[in-house]
């Protein structure tokens, strides 16, 4: 079995490319069509077998969003599919044979082979340069423009079908696309030359869109993480341009940190400071792992200090700001909350078939909407669901709910306020987290024994 620091480390030497699911049964095919029309694109005529594609962008769709897509009943999926988009890399055919996915120098040269008529060329220029130098601040990546030759990344404005098999239309959905590293077409970028382009807050901002572009020229597929810049939909509101740590997680994953750092801006959780707050506790093979907003701390006995990154690294296929955590322990799985959806994870991958519906998984009633805390009680195998004041007890024996419940936590479990955010056991205590409070309670005794500082499983 391997141990979650193997794991990481195996994770950080292969690369980025997303696991493809095999479950693709439920997928309303409509839905998804209307999508594929937006991008664009005339697959039939171009003579490409459209089921084979069409199953293999439905998988690559589905996880580069985090959502199922199963139709009208859906609602996430159509907001998510309305906004405009770049129209490559995981939704096309291409990306199932590229297979370098990183360049192998550090060292690439750049050409911009011609311009749109709504900016000047010096506008243009640098908003190109900005662009790179967004990568380049966080890699070892340099870019030179060369004039003479063709550089490894071409820039063009093309219109209409340009011989690539993404034609554009000068349709708001499709406004850019950019190829993986590779000779050739790899790693160019291609614009709509029929689009308005701009460097203001206007569709679309040539900057941003370079930016993004960029990121699949140097190997990145789309991210999750709607703060990313690699996340597919154009969000750009014109704030002062900051990488998301998502984005400089993966692309150092692939090329390394900068030799001059310049620190993430992001807001990456200090386990020190006071008043820190947690998403979910979960314990793992003896580890106690801390989730807050997009990042883990993972604590683990024979470390002096906690291990900090995004949970992209290990869990490609979670979303962040999960709402609980519980460890599964009887068959070895993690298993991750948030809304009415439930996760179920052993080692670094997503099982078949999830994420499913709280309410058919564990039978919970349609007026629970989310779950605050779990744990599951090693000795009993009885999980315990903590929502709002209330808590439900399931069996993870016979999967079923345990007659008799909800209940109140205050009368189970004296001296625990009537919410719990967190909670996990250790031995035999469950340890319960309330904003930034944390009570030990022991099952034998069923009182609180005692109430250190949550800092203190981090050796500050
Ligand atoms: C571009 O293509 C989309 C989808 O096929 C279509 O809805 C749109 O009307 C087209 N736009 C133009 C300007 O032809
Ligand atoms: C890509 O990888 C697959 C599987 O690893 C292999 O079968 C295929 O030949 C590779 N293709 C290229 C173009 O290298
Ligand atoms: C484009 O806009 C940015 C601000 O978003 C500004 O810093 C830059 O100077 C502008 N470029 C030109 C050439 O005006
Ligand atoms: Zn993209
Ligand atoms: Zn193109």
């Amino acid at each position: 079995m391997l141990s979650l620091p193997l794991l990481l480390l195996l994770l950080a030497t292969s690369s980025y490319s997303l696991p493809v699911s095999q479950d693709g049964a439920q997928q309303n095919v409509e839905t998804v069509w209307k999508y594929l029309e937006n991008l664009g694109e005339d697959m039939q005529a171009k003579n490409v077998d459209v089921k084979e594609v069409m199953d293999e962008k439905l998988r690559q769709m589905e996880q580069s969003f985090g959502l199922k897509v199963t139709g009208n009943s859906n609602s996430e999926t159509p907001s998510a599919i309305k906004t405009p988009m770049c129209g490559v890399p995981d939704v096309t055919p291409y990306s199932i044979t590229y297979n370098n996915t990183q360049w192998t120098k550090t060292h690439l040269t750049y050409s911009i082979l011609n311009y749109t008529p709504h900016l000047p060329r010096k506008v243009v220029e640098d908003a190109i340069e900005r662009a790179f130098k967004v990568w380049s601040d966080v890699t070892p990546l340099t870019f030179e423009r060369v004039f003479e030759e063709e550089g490894d990344i071409v820039l063009s404005f093309h219109q209409g079908d340009h011989g690539d098999l993404y034609s554009f239309n000068g349709s708001k959905s499709h406004f850019a696309h950019a190829f993986p590293p590779g000779p050739g077409l790899g790693g160019d970028v291609h614009y709509d030359l029929d689009e308005t382009w701009t460097n203001n807050s206007d569709n679309f901002n040539l900057f941003y869109v370079t930016a993004h572009e960029l990121g699949h020229s140097l190997g990145l597929s789309h991210s999750k993480d709607e703060e990313a810049l690699m996340f597919p939909s154009y969000t750009w509101n014109n704030k002062d341009f900051v990488l998301n740590q998502d984005d400089i997680s993966k692309i150092q994953a692939l090329y390394g940190p900068s030799p001059n750092p310049i620190q993430p801006t992001d807001a990456t959780p200090d386990p020190c400071s006071s008043g820190l707050t947690f998403d979910a506790i979960t314990t793992y093979r003896g580890e106690v792992i801390f989730f807050k907003d997009r990042f883990y701390i993972r604590v683990i006995s024979f470390l002096p200090k906690p291990l900090i990154n995004v949970i992209d690294l290990i869990w490609p296929d979670l979303p962040s700001k999960i709402d609980a955590a519980y460890e599964a322990s009887l068959v070895d799985e993690l298993r991750f909350f948030k809304g009415n959806k439930v996760w179920a994870v052993q080692e670094q991958n997503v099982l078949r078939g999830f994420p499913t519906d709280i309410h058919s998984f564990f039978g919970f009633p349609s007026s629970v909407t989310h779950i605050d805390a779990a744990v599951c009680e090693e000795e009993t195998g009885k999980t315990y669901f903590f929502v709002d004041n209330m808590y439900w007890r399931y069996d993870e024996n016979t999967r079923s709910m345990d007659p008799g419940y909800p209940r109140l936590i205050a009368e189970d479990f004296p001296g625990i306020d009537d919410k719990v955010d967190d909670v996990f056991q250790k031995e035999d205590n469950f340890y319960f987290f309330h904003q930034s409070t944390q009570h030990i309670f022991n099952l034998q005794t069923r009182k609180i024994v005692d109430a250190p500082d949550s800092s203190s499983w981090f050796n500050c």
